[in-house]
């Protein structure tokens, strides 16, 4: 594995809303700049960026018209290369975000698609052979162009599907992974990828990874084997290249497509989103880290374990506090309890992602869609920085702002956090301070699940030397665990203990150290 990956902890920035430079509204590459050094004092050391291409932005750039060219309203060119030589700078890594799957409807190569006369690009992507032949199975759009076809959808109407081909092909008109047309697809996103690291970045957090080749099989080998190979000619090259999935499967996506990360998505009901998004619209709130619900961690651990222990050797299984597709965190939850989620997640094996503002506590705002956000708009709103102007996102007029600024008296601001020592920003801080500091984070095969019984809210975990004792409960709990002859090193709360186990108070974390003798 690439060996930065093992003691990376990631950022995520949504550039549209991270910081505006030129007064425009909207945040740019330059504002990201500006505000590096903040990255990395907070403790971490490596940026995943959402998509900065040019784009129609029917889908927050997710849909790409031009895969090589910066989005005029980022910056340019000259501006990402100084971005990337500025993280290399502070010794961090950046990823930028590969959008494989699809393109934009305006991209280039689907304006030729849909032409009559044959051209390289007619079976760039997934066409019927005639207008009233339906892509069974999938969703489809007919009657846009003149060209005699249906074709195939991998998101949104504005993203028709590239052609990677079908695992087994039933119809005519669906080409198999080694058809000519389907292996220039390949070549097309290997080229991007290319480019992009000649350009200066370390790689890319890669979306809708699994969704390549259509009728796949149920741990997607054709999508697999297409990755392999695309991976593998990238890595002639450039063997450092960093690449995490998002695939939520990481037998696969790490065992066989070769990324080297994969995360733990938000699917609707399963293990990671009954950590801090199991509510309801009827105000019922069951979320393992409120401190009033009943779930014990195994509900989680079921899911995840078995996950982890597929791929722990080979490459790292990460958890997220969010991303630009989810509700916030801070939604839910109070800052105590946010406090001991990210304490869980941040020594958890794996890199860790904190999603921008997250670490103050960003929350979501209840906003129209903006850009096929939907109710995804809410969590993508600007940064606060301080109590200036748009909370010193912008100094633009605050009705020109890309989304307003959180403006209730008590919105978290970076400023404020850091005037307040038990804030949660400071905790995140101490937290990846500590992180670094110990060897036993830099492995990812080595979680040891400790106590983690049904009917009880506390757990412990260990890693190597250190370990890990959680009570998300809002009461004192006993729990079977012997840490005996060890000392606390890092703590939320406090806790008392003896020979027959630990005892955490309400709503604490801490981890414990074997004290070794001189
Ligand atoms: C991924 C992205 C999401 C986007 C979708 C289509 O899930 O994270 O924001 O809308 O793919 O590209
Ligand atoms: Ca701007």
């Amino acid at each position: 594995m690439t060996e930065w990956l093992k003691t990376a902890i990631f950022y995520e920035i949504y550039p549209q809303s991270f910081r505006d430079s030129n007064g425009d509204g909207i945040g740019d590459i330059n504002g990201m700049i500006e505000k590096l050094d903040y990255i990395r004092d907070l403790g971490c050391n490596a940026i995943w960026m959402n998509p900065c291409y040019d784009s129609p932005f029917k889908d927050g750039g997710y849909d790409v018209r031009d895969y090589r060219k910066v989005a005029e309203r980022y910056g340019t060119i000259e501006d990402l290369r100084r971005l990337f030589a500025q993280v290399h700078e502070r010794g961090m890594h950046i990823l930028l975000d590969l959008v494989p799957g699809h393109t934009s409807e305006e991209h280039p190569w689907f304006v030729e698609s849909c032409k009559t006369e044959r051209n390289q690009y007619s079976d760039r992507y997934i066409w019927t052979d005639c207008w009233f032949q339906r892509a069974e199975g999938f969703p489809y759009i007919a009657g846009e162009c003149d060209r005699n076809g249906a074709y195939i959808l991998n998101y949104f109407k504005c993203q028709p599907a590239l052609n990677y081909g079908f695992l087994n092909p039933k119809e005519h008109w669906q080409k198999p992974l080694d058809h000519p047309a389907c292996l220039e697809t390949r070549a097309a996103m290997r080229d991007v990828m290319c480019y992009w690291m000649e350009q200066g970045c370390d790689g890319f957090r890669v979306d809708m990874a699994d969704s390549l080749v259509k009728n796949d099989d149920e741990t997607k080998s054709g999508t697999c084997q297409v990755w392999s190979d695309i991976i593998g000619q990238v890595q002639e090259q450039y063997p450092e290249i960093a690449l995490v999935s998002e695939w939520n499967n990481p037998a696969s996506a790490i065992g066989k497509a070769g990324f080297q990360m994969d995360f733990f998505l938000d699917w609707f009901g399963n293990g990671y989103n009954l950590l801090m998004r199991d509510y309801d619209e009827n105000g019922r709130d069951d979320s393992f880290f409120k401190k009033d619900s009943r779930r014990s961690i195994n509900d989680f651990l079921q899911e995840y374990l078995p996950k982890y222990d597929a791929v722990k050797k080979k490459g790292l299984y990460c958890l997220i506090t969010g991303n630009h597709d989810m509700v916030r965190a801070a939604y839910n939850l109070e800052e105590q309890e946010l406090k001991l989620a990210y304490a869980f997640l941040f020594t958890m094996p794996g890199a860790p992602f904190l999603y921008y503002g997250d670490e103050i506590g960003m929350r979501y705002q209840k906003l129209p869609c903006k850009e096929g956000g939907y109710t995804r708009t809410g969590s993508r709103t600007p940064m606060q920085w301080d109590d200036s102007v748009n909370h010193g996102f912008s100094e633009a007029d605050p009705s020109c702002l890309y989304l307003p600024t959180d403006d209730r008296a008590d919105a978290p601001t970076v400023a404020a956090q850091k005037e307040r020592k038990d804030s949660l920003y400071h905790m995140v801080r101490e937290l990846f301070r500590f992180r670094k500091e110990h060897s036993a984070f830099a492995r990812h095969d080595n979680l040891e699940i400790l106590s983690a019984e049904e009917g009880r809210r506390s757990f412990a975990y260990r890693r190597d030397d250190l370990v890990m004792v959680c009570n998300p409960s809002d009461h004192v709990e006993r729990i079977d665990v012997n840490v005996t002859g060890m000392k606390v090193v890092f703590g939320i709360g406090a806790a008392r203990w003896d020979q027959n186990g630990c005892v955490p108070e309400a709503q604490s974390f801490l981890i414990f150290q074997t004290v070794t003798e001189e």
